[in-house]
């Protein structure tokens, strides 16, 4: 009996969310033969935490809305810093994938006329985010996962990667294991999708559950590829803060879409005050007109009053919160209050069912009755692998990657609702990139056993290290490290002695031992898991350390400036010939003038 199991797929998928899922779709449609890889159980992907809304620019509530629209909210929420083409693409393609969810089943709230009902959401002109209560990423998951099944898509469950195979530069193949059991497997492959979501677990307090350990950033950075900007680093504004049992889970941007008003413990409504001037004009100028505008928004109606102060960016209402609790006007388990409990209690529940239960039952605190105690939790990565806009393919030939763990899109923030618009839209380029791949590639690429062999001792090193560290150890070290050194605020002196610390940290990676057998041994897999979250930090503090400059999720108090020379540039991380880390800035690519006129003109152009 051979010591692995062998699998053989044209195209393999690694990462079940919305992206991964999307991409299988696209690739079982075109009838050719795909895998799909996940680390947990089919349904269960940080998808489901993008609650509020999937942003389209359907203009079903907000007539004027349309994809430039989309696209230039999207370039100045990201600070100029996306790729322009990706941030085109996915302005006008999203409203066509929402619509195709739809028809695969997704059950969308709705407008009295029976048309997609669409909510406001912070840094969108128009209310453009398409939504099924406080359920939306569950509802696409849902939907995604029926209409894969239903196509026949071979899933491999609780199903770990660990090295992606190449034969010269070609990915031939991927290597892994069952989490049940630890038994191996290798996949024979021409053409793999990497669709592995974030690296929230590199942080203490994140909205990320166990699995968002980074590995499709860390597996692609080892097979050659670059990860671009990840010193972008998400977190949104709002996540519990009490008990601490669940610290960091998501309480929806939907909230303050919905009306939800943030206070500080001198009961100021302190947003007013934290708006950019750049942006200070297109928010209500007092409580009075941000007041005029929820009720016409609670009536269906049209106002002149312009939105709340707490529909701002991401990165500037996080910025916001911290900034009110280190100064002491926190609340008392060091968020802020978010109060929705001044409207009607039955219109609260029918919104966010999710957010009343989650408080109810988790918090004992009644979100219809009184406020919910909030403060930020990393939650986004923004940079991540180099890809292609139209295909989605990185500089490794046969290695694609979509969602979360692709970097570009969003550039330098992300504003809530784009995550999920960006699952479909590049998850099924993603999937038609590897198509057209696999069709164009004349032989099956080889698999050296020597590579297999290689990728299994390595998962077996843990075992042999008598007295090694113990994984969790080294795990909560690193989180250390991030939180304190590479946080909300940073600057030249802690960055520095955060890139250090993770240096030395690499050591006690490498002495993390594992006890016990294979079976079920969360231990062992953390020992992997660490070395994908090392080569993600190290890259998000050496990216942080090298931009002096402040952009969007990216905030230096020592360089509090945004600077033009540096929207010129994309940070970019490889592995260098000697194993170690490169740095380079490489320039953006440049935005034709057709676009750059939606910039200068005043009138919003005509709906497309
Ligand atoms: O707040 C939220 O519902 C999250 C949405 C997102 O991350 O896009």
């Amino acid at each position: 009996m051979s010591e692995y199991e062998i699998r053989e797929h044209d195209v393999l998928v690694i990462g079940a969310g919305g992206a991964g899922l999307r991409a299988a779709i696209e690739v079982s449609g075109q009838g050719v033969s795909v895998g799909l890889v996940c680390k947990s159980l089919l349904g269960k992907a940080h998808t489901v935490m993008a609650e509020g809304g999937v942003a389209a620019a359907l203009a079903n509530v907000d007539p004027m809305d349309g994809w430039q629209t989309h696209f230039k909210d999207t370039m100045n929420g990201g600070k100029q810093l996306n790729n322009w083409r990706m941030a085109q693409l996915h302005a006008q393609e999203a409203p066509d994938r929402v619509k195709e969810l739809e028809r695969w089943g997704a059950v969308f709230d709705r407008t009295k006329d029976g048309k997609i009902l669409q909510r406001a959401f912070g840094g969108h002109t128009w209310k453009r985010l398409c939504h099924v209560g406080d359920r939306t990423g569950l509802e696409m998951i849902r939907t995604l996962q029926d209409r894969g099944v239903h196509q026949g898509i071979e899933v491999y469950m609780e199903c770990t990667i660990t090295k992606l195979i190449k034969d010269g530069d070609k990915i031939a193949g991927a290597f892994g294991y069952y989490r049940e059991d630890g038994r191996y497997i290798l996949f024979k492959t021409k053409a793999i999708v990497l669709a592995t979501g974030g690296t929230g677990k590199a942080y203490t307090v994140t909205s990320n559950s166990w699995e968002y350990t980074g590995d499709g950033q860390g597996l692609a950075y080892d097979a050659g590829a670059e990860l671009i900007d990840m010193e972008f680093i998400q977190f949104h504004p709002t996540g519990m803060v009490w008990p601490p049992g669940v610290r960091g889970i998501l309480v929806t941007e939907g909230v303050r879409g919905e009306g939800g008003i943030l206070r500080n413990s001198l009961g100021e409504r302190f947003m007013f005050k934290y708006l950019p001037e750049t942006t200070r004009n297109d928010y209500a100028a007092d409580e009075a007109e941000a007041v005029t505008w929820v009720n016409a928004a609670l009536a269906g109606t049209r106002t002149e009053a312009r939105r709340p102060p707490e529909l701002s960016t991401r990165d500037n209402v996080a910025r916001a919160i911290y900034t009110e609790v280190k100064e002491g006007r926190g609340s008392p388990h060091g968020g802020v209050f978010l109060d929705i409990s001044y409207q009607d209690s039955d219109r609260v529940k029918k919104k966010l069912p999710s957010m009343y239960h989650q408080f109810k039952d988790l918090a004992d605190v009644d979100i219809t009755a009184g406020p919910m105690e909030v403060g930020p939790t990393m939650h986004y990565t923004m940079g991540g692998i180099r890809v292609d806009a139209e295909s989605q393919m990185s500089r490794v030939p046969g290695l694609f990657a979509a969602g979360e763990c692709s970097g570009g899109m969003h550039g330098a923030n992300r504003l809530g609702g784009n995550s999920l618009s960006d699952l479909v839209v590049f998850g099924k380029r993603a999937g038609a990139g590897a198509v057209e791949y696999v069709k164009g590639l004349s032989d099956q690429p080889k698999i050296d056993d020597n590579f297999v062999k290689e990728a299994m001792a390595e998962m077996e090193a843990p075992f042999q290290i008598k007295d090694g560290k113990n994984p969790y150890d080294v795990h909560k070290e690193l989180n250390k490290i991030m939180s304190t050194y590479v946080g909300i605020f940073r600057e030249e002196a802690e960055l520095a002695t955060g890139v250090a610390k993770l240096e030395e940290l690499k050591a006690d990676i490498e002495k993390a031992g594992a006890k016990g057998t294979k079976a079920f041994n969360p231990g062992w897999h953390m020992c992997r898991d660490l070395k994908n979250m090392m080569i993600c930090s190290e890259a998000i503090a050496r990216s942080a350390l090298s931009r002096q400059e402040s952009r969007g999720a990216h905030s230096r108090l020592d360089y509090p400036d945004t600077e033009k020379e540096w929207g010129t540039k994309n940070s970019a991380c490889s592995k260098g010939a000697d194993g170690k880390m490169v740095l380079e800035h490489t320039p953006l690519p440049e935005m034709p003038a057709d676009l750059k006129e939606l910039f200068v003109k005043k009138k919003e152009p005509a709906n497309a």
